[in-house]
């Protein structure tokens, strides 16, 4: 099964925590020229999905999409099956929420979403219904910043957001993203990313966008699922990707300029591995502190080239050199 051609431009569905669209043109310098398979397994609001999917990089080409997040999955699944019942709904809950703001919304969050989706219990990704799917939507129009936070009772808890006029129903757009998702070859998962990235290997290329590794204490936003994403995770996605990167998938990845990780990838197997680390200055808006929001720098790891470049360090003989430029190239400016 592969993927149709479709040029048109469409913008993902969502605002998502860490939503790559920001990154995209440092992202891009790292798009391999061809692959036969498109793999995301952190897959959010895909921001680089849709970037591909504009430039016609994914027809005729097979794409996994993946996601821990049942509820995104849920949602993403419910519009590529059923665009026009989540619109019906969508548009409802457009018309209420312009005679009742914010009371609609904590109504909505409290009433409606959490009891519905409690309800499905360990089903939720394979369970979600439409109304379901447009409620995430209308949340995610009009709570705080597009946040998906659950508390330790795995309640969905973000405060409504302060928009005058948001933007909640667009049917155009809903049935364009349910052709993007629904066209041919692509699949859609609910999984960690240890079972993504498992089969990854040449002619694949894998973006992988985890939750970022904090550069303070206070200033990351990294509770997407109720258990959260910590340093052991961060270890084991490393070792996914060193591991994939040595089967010969093309990798980028990108994560925040903690020190540690920064660290992790300089290493000499991830430089056999072809990876090469490289700060970009990115801005991210999650922090609640306006101080925390300014400009960062972020990481980006990728072996995209790596044999070609490799080729040619060899003959210029600095191939041996090749794990200490690593570990020189992290040696960026410091944390905002
Ligand atoms: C930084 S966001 C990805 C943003 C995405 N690139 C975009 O453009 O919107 C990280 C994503 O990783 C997901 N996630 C967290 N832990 C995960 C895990 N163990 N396996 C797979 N996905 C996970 C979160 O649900 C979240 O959607």
């Amino acid at each position: 099964m592969r993927a149709a051609a479709d040029s048109s431009v469409i913008r993902p569905l969502l605002k998502w925590a860490g939503g790559k669209r920001q990154l995209l043109a440092e992202l891009r310098r790292d798009y391999p020229p061809d692959f036969d398979r498109y793999i995301e397994p952190f897959v959010g609001s895909g921001a680089v999905f849709f970037d591909l999917h504009a430039a016609g990089r994914l027809a005729g080409r097979r794409v996994r999409l993946a996601d821990v997040n049942p509820d995104l999955i849920g949602c993403y699944r419910v519009v590529r099956d059923d665009a026009d019942a989540v619109i019906a709904v969508l548009r409802a809950l457009e018309r209420e929420h312009r005679e009742r703001g914010a009371s609609c919304y904590y109504d909505v969050r409290d009433r409606r979403f959490n009891p519905a989706r409690a309800a499905l219990g360990d089903r939720t990704a394979a369970a979600y219904t439409p109304a379901l799917a447009a409620m995430f939507v209308y949340l995610n129009r009009t709570g705080f910043n597009g946040l998906f936070r659950l508390n330790r009772r795995g309640r969905f808890n973000v405060p409504t957001g302060r928009y005058i006029n948001p933007r909640i129903c667009d049917p155009d757009h809903v049935r364009a993203v349910a052709r993007v998702l629904g066209a041919d070859g692509v699949t859609i998962e609910c999984a960690p990313f240890e079972t993504t990235l498992a089969d990854a290997h040449g002619g694949d290329f894998v973006y992988g966008d985890p939750p970022y590794a904090p550069v303070t204490r206070t200033a990351s936003f990294a509770q997407y699922t109720a258990g959260g994403f910590g340093a052991f995770d961060h270890a084991r996605l490393r070792n996914a990707v060193v591991a994939a990167a040595r089967r010969g998938a093309t990798v980028l990845l990108s994560n925040s300029s903690a020190p540690e990780i920064e660290a992790a990838y300089a290493t000499p197997d991830a430089a056999r591995a072809g990876l090469r680390v490289r700060r970009v200055p990115a801005r991210r808006a999650i922090n609640s502190r306006a101080d925390l929001r300014g400009p960062v720098d972020e990481l980006i790891v990728s072996n995209a080239g790596t044999s070609r470049g490799r080729l040619r360090m060899a003959k210029s003989g600095l191939c041996s050199r090749y794990p200490d430029q690593l570990a020189a190239a992290g040696t960026g400016k410091g944390q905002a």
